[in-house]
């Protein structure tokens, strides 16, 4: 009885150490688990977005790539979508269909057996993804936050006038452009997909700095040559240089860029130089110097 009673105290007793371990345990996991959040988002500049992108990159999974394996090919509409299903289009709005053109010989091309390079290519200090100067599979630097930082001025700016901007695709992995370009060439065939959408390696959104611009709420336009016969689209057609982006492929100019006319794609270059190629109405070849 005695024994038992004995038994009994120390049993409580233990417990209720067992349960102070335990609490302590729990409030210095906690504590530690702040303190790694606290300094995780502060080495992202608070911003809570990124460092949850952080997390997950540390974890294998990208942001983007988790968004986009959810998208589904009609997300990113591609101008031939009014040539698969032609939608109705205004009286006054221009032949949207782009034009074959007659001879292909002086365009920009692939070069056949070309293998991806191990390092990208920078010319006079600029980073080049084109038909000819393809991007290392690896290469993944993510949406640039002084292209993003630019957008939001020009997005802000934009909003005084009334036009609410938004940037519908920006940085894509290989991986991701590899999925959707097959979808593309699935759809159109190669000849015509090649014309619009580029090969895995070869996007000008894996460097993050290209920005597909189109109106919040106007989902029907993006991607499609109408954009640029919008109000919104002829502002930033004639206002993107001042926040250091350039209508990367213009109407015109698909001998030069090796794609037809995309009046949403915005590549940043800074805004000396998105100016200077604004004003001579050339393109990141012909300002580089190459083709
Ligand atoms: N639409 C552009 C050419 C791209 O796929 O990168
Ligand atoms: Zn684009």
């Amino acid at each position: 009885m005695k024994k038992n009673k004995r038994y009994g105290f120390q049993s409580a007793k233990k417990k209720k150490k067992k349960r102070k371990i335990v609490y302590v345990s729990l409030t210095v996991i906690l504590g530690l688990l702040l303190v790694v959040s606290v300094v995780w988002i502060g080495m992202n500049e608070w911003n809570i977005k990124q460092s949850y992108q952080q997390i997950q990159n540390a974890m294998g999974l990208t942001a983007d790539d988790e968004d986009q394996s959810l998208a589904p090919i009609e997300e990113i509409p591609t101008p031939h979508e009014e040539i698969v299903e032609p939608k109705p289009m205004p009286e006054s709005a221009p032949e949207s269909k782009p034009i074959k053109p007659e001879t292909t010989e002086d365009f920009v091309s692939y070069v056949e057996g070309q293998e991806l390079p191990t390092e990208p290519t920078y010319i006079k200090g600029m980073l080049i993804a084109s038909k000819k100067y393809p991007l290392p599979s690896t290469f993944a630097p993510g949406e640039s936050k002084d292209a993003r930082v630019a957008f939001d001025k020009m997005a802000a700016a934009a909003l005084l006038d009334d036009f609410r901007l938004t940037a519908f695709s920006t940085y894509r992995s290989f991986e991701y452009q590899t999925d959707l370009y097959q979808r593309y060439v699935e759809r159109d065939g190669i000849e015509e997909a090649d014309r619009y959408s580029a090969r895995p390696g070869y996007s000008e959104h894996q460097t993050g700095l290209a920005f597909d611009i189109g109106e919040v709420d106007k989902q029907e336009d993006w991607a499609t040559s109408r954009f640029g016969e919008t109000d919104a689209g002829r502002w930033i057609a004639e206002n993107a240089h001042k926040y250091g982006f350039i209508m990367r492929y213009p109407d015109g100019k698909e001998p030069i860029t090796g794609y037809m006319y995309e009046s949403w794609h915005f590549r940043y270059v800074g805004q000396e130089i998105a100016t200077e190629i604004y004003k001579d109405k050339s393109t990141l070849e012909e300002y580089l110097g190459v083709k």
